[in-house]
Order: C-alpha cells, then sequence, then structure tokens
C-alpha cells in the first residue's frame, strides 16, 4: 500500500544509509560492539527507496533481510565502514548516518586466539575514524548530512553540539532511557534537530520516523 501512497519525491537523487554496529576485532574468536540492530537504518534505507532514490546502504552485521531494489553493501568493521562511505560520498545528494559505530578499537589485534592467564587484564583501544564529522568536513555543495545521536542524559544539549561539531544539516536525537525507542525495537521517540528547530516527534514505528527523516530531506534537496 505504501508503494502506491508514498510520494517519489526522491527520483532521481542518491542516498546512502549507514545501519547496525560495527565490530572490532581482539582476536580471531573475539570482537567488541553495541547492541544495534539496523532496524532504523534499514527502514531508512527501504522508504528511501520507495520514495524513487538510488539507495546504498552501508551496514554492519545485522540479522535482517537486505532491502530490495536497494544496493547492500556489507562491512565489519568501523574502518571498513568509513572506506565503504567516503569512496561513495562525492555522488550522493544525501548521506544519513543511522550506525552504531565503534569509537575504539583494540591497538592490536592478535594473530591467534589469546589465552587467559592469571589475573586480571587490560584492553588497550584507539579511537576509529568519525565517518560523519568526516563527511561533514568534506561535503560538497548541496548534500544533506544527517546523523544520529544516542544519549543516556542532557539529549537536546550533547546532540546539537554534534550538529555543529561535525558540520551537518540535522541531528535525529534518541533518549536510550524512553521506553519505545532505542535498541531492538520497532518504535522510537526521537527529536529531530536542525540548526534553526526542533521537532520533538510522538512515539511511531521506525518507518514511519524514517518517513519524517525523508519528508525534510526531500524538500532540502527540492
Ligand atoms: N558516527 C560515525 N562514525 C563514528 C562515530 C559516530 O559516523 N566513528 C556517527 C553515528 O553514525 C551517528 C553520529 O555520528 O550518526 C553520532 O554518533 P554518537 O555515538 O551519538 O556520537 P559520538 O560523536 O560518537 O559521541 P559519543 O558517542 O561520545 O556521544
Ligand atoms: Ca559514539
Amino acid at each position: 500500500l505504501r508503494v502506491i501512497a508514498c510520494e517519489k519525491d526522491l527520483t532521481g537523487k542518491k542516498v546512502l544509509v549507514t545501519a547496525g554496529p560495527t565490530r572490532e576485532a581482539l582476536d580471531p574468536v573475539r570482537y567488541i560492539s553495541n547492541h544495534s540492530t539496523g532496524k532504523m537504518g534499514y527502514s531508512l534505507a527501504k522508504m528511501a527507496m520507495l520514495r524513487g532514490a538510488e539507495v546504498t546502504l552501508v551496514t554492519g552485521p545485522v540479522n535482517l533481510e537486505p532491502p530490495r531494489f536497494v544496493n547492500t553493501v556489507p562491512v565489519h568493521s568501523a574502518e571498513e565502514m568509513y572506506e565503504a562511505v567516503m569512496s561513495r560520498a562525492t555522488e550522493q545528494d544525501a548521506m544519513i548516518m543511522a550506525a552504531a559505530v565503534a569509537d575504539y578499537r583494540p591497538k592490536n589485534v592478535a594473530s591467534e586466539k589469546i589465552k587467559k592467564m592469571e589475573g586480571d587484564a587490560a584492553i588497550p583501544l584507539e579511537r576509529t575514524k568519525d565517518i560523519l564529522a568526516s563527511a561533514g568536513a568534506n561535503r560538497r555543495e548541496n548534500q544533506f548530512l544527517c546523523g544520529f545521536s544516542m544519549e543516556t542524559e542532557n539529549m537536546l544539549e550533547n546532540s546539537r553540539k554534534k550538529l555543529i561539531k561535525k558540520n551537518v544539516d540535522m541531528i535525529v536525537a534518541n533518549n536510550l532511557r524512553q521506553e519505545g525507542a532505542g535498541f531492538g525495537t520497532d518504535t522510537n521517540i526521537v527529536t529531530l534537530i536542525q540548526r534553526n528547530t526542533e521537532e520533538a516527534l510522538p512515539q511511531m514505528s521506525k518507518d514511519d520516523v524514517a518517513m519524517r527523516i525523508l519528508d525534510i530531506i526531500a524538500r532540502s534537496l527540492k
């Protein structure tokens, strides 16, 4: 029904979406990751496709069917996601970073399984590249950049800081403390933060949240 009902207002536009978690290897059997299921990013990719866009979905490991008629690029680590996004960035009219990218990775990746030893242990970590910030620093004219923000406190203030610091057009802010929002749920409660506006949406399905985000992007790309 949605296919018939929705306006094809992204026809001719290229939209790249990132989704899911990244996995940062420690050794051949272990990794650091997070609880992202990829649902929000997959909803965005599907809805952008239904609205006529040529969609690329760069996705970390998730248990979801790749959306039909979407160019799906599977990756594992933050570094792979960075390469997959940045190598395609200049041709995109819009990029929406819904992935939960690991901020740190193990400094050394052991080639053999690490054996346990007596006593405590520590893992040296190093920062990964910030994909959204790199996209913001290298954006082309008239390219719409949208990020997400996961916060457990000071949601609006922290999200607005990310909007400015990463040089993007919109941040979709989630409060993880709210029921019906965040990881694994089919619904979300978000606030859409742009330079001069702020819109708090009620609880709605991730498909509907995706449509509201794409409304703003489609209007801005016209
Ligand atoms: N992001 C990214 N690359 C990273 C880290 C984050 O592209 N290495 C993107 C996410 O996809 C999201 C946005 O940046 O769209 C904000 O992610 P978030 O984790 O909320 O913010 P951080 O800037 O990583 O700050 P912190 O985790 O310290 O709150
Ligand atoms: Ca982060």
